[in-house]
């Protein structure tokens, strides 16, 4: 009986040892075979079980040390298949661990980061110029109807502006607005002086060449109230150049026309490319013009119901995309429309 607990405790371990040496080729098994490894010997009809039944075919004298030897055989299998079954499972949670390690000290993504455009951010920059000085900012609408567009501010039918060439025509009277300046007359209609309010945003025109696109950009300003004079209009839009270019940068009027103002002027700074000396973007002149202006054309204020005799005002209007290649020196405007992250980097 001895010999025989022996050998089948031998086989057991041995056994055992075999499944131990298949932990390390992470076999998924193992948990399965340790358990069949148990009913094989310990279950209840294992082969130390049945052992321990088959006791009392065994003289009766002979029961207690038998019966001691099955149970302390059966005791050392169970142990060591428990501590194997701990260490199988340790296992396999340590290769769980080191298959979801992450090393905190690899590089990170690079996550690309986009920036504001050069021409919203000369825009933004113009606005906070004319905000820090009192106007408000307004916005209309892109698609205008003839009457704010053109008519409201005395351009008249057989004007060169409504020339087919350079209007965009949309379905059911209305245009692209080809300027910003029909948001002088929005605001006019809706508000009573003193107003003083900037308008940037979109202005189509069916142009296009090397310095002209069919999209760009524009401010308009507009102030009414008692007592305007053209010495305000220099003197606010004198301020908006010194902060933009540099409070050394010369500004100059000139006398111009526009249908909606009266004395009409173009405003020339010197130039920021030469400082005056002449060169080929000031056309060898040092000047470059930079807004248009002037005061208020009385039919202006008659078509939104302000009266001219006891009001006056001036009103500007210039176009962001010059004023950008200006300030940064650029030379190509298309640049401002390819996207080149390069180019827009830069700024
Ligand atoms: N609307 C003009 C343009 O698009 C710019 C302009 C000139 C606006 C003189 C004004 C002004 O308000 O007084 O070219």
């Amino acid at each position: 009986m001895k010999d025989e607990v022996r050998e089948i405790c031998d086989r057991a371990f041995e056994e055992l040892s075999y499944l131990k040496s298949l932990e390390n080729r992470k076999d998924q098994k193992n948990q399965k075979n340790l358990q069949d490894l148990r009913v094989k010997y310990l279950g209840k009809k294992g082969l130390l079980t049945v052992l321990l039944k088959s006791l009392g075919k065994l003289p009766r004298e002979d029961r207690p040390a038998a019966g001691k030897i099955i149970n302390e055989a059966k005791a050392r299998l169970e142990s060591a298949i428990e501590d194997t079954g701990r260490s199988v499972k340790a296992l396999q949670e340590k290769r769980v661990i080191e298959s979801r390690r992450i090393d905190v000290t690899l590089p990170g993504f690079f996550i690309p980061q986009g920036r504001q455009h050069p021409i919203n951010q000369v825009l933004d920059e113009v606005c906070e110029v004319f905000t820090s000085m009192g106007f408000r900012v307004e916005e209309g609408p892109e698609v205008e109807d003839n009457y704010h567009n053109f008519e409201a501010l005395n351009i008249p039918n057989e004007h060169p502006a409504r020339d087919m060439q350079d209007t965009f025509y949309v379905a059911g009277g209305f245009v692209l607005r080809t300027h910003t300046s029909p948001v002088q007359v929005r605001v006019m209609e809706r508000e009573k002086p003193p107003v003083r309010v900037v308008a940037p945003g979109k202005v189509y025109r069916c142009d296009s060449d090397q310095t002209h696109t069919p999209m760009f950009h524009q401010v308009e300003g507009l102030l009414v109230d008692r007592n305007i004079s053209m010495a305000d209009l220099k003197g606010v839009l004198e301020a908006f150049v010194h902060s933009i270019f540099g409070s050394k940068t010369p500004v100059r009027l000139r006398p111009s026309y526009f249908p909606f103002t009266e004395p009409s002027a173009e405003i020339d700074i010197g130039c920021v490319i030469c400082g005056g000396a002449g060169c080929g973007v000031c056309k060898k002149t040092g000047w470059i013009e930079i807004l248009g202006a002037g005061m208020v054309n009385p039919k202006v204020f008659e078509f939104s119901g302000y009266d001219p005799e006891e009001y006056t005002g001036f009103a500007f209007g210039l176009g962001i995309e010059r004023v950008a290649m200006l300030k940064y020196g650029i030379d190509d405007l298309r640049l401002f429309f390819e996207n080149d992250i390069r180019f827009l980097e830069q700024f």
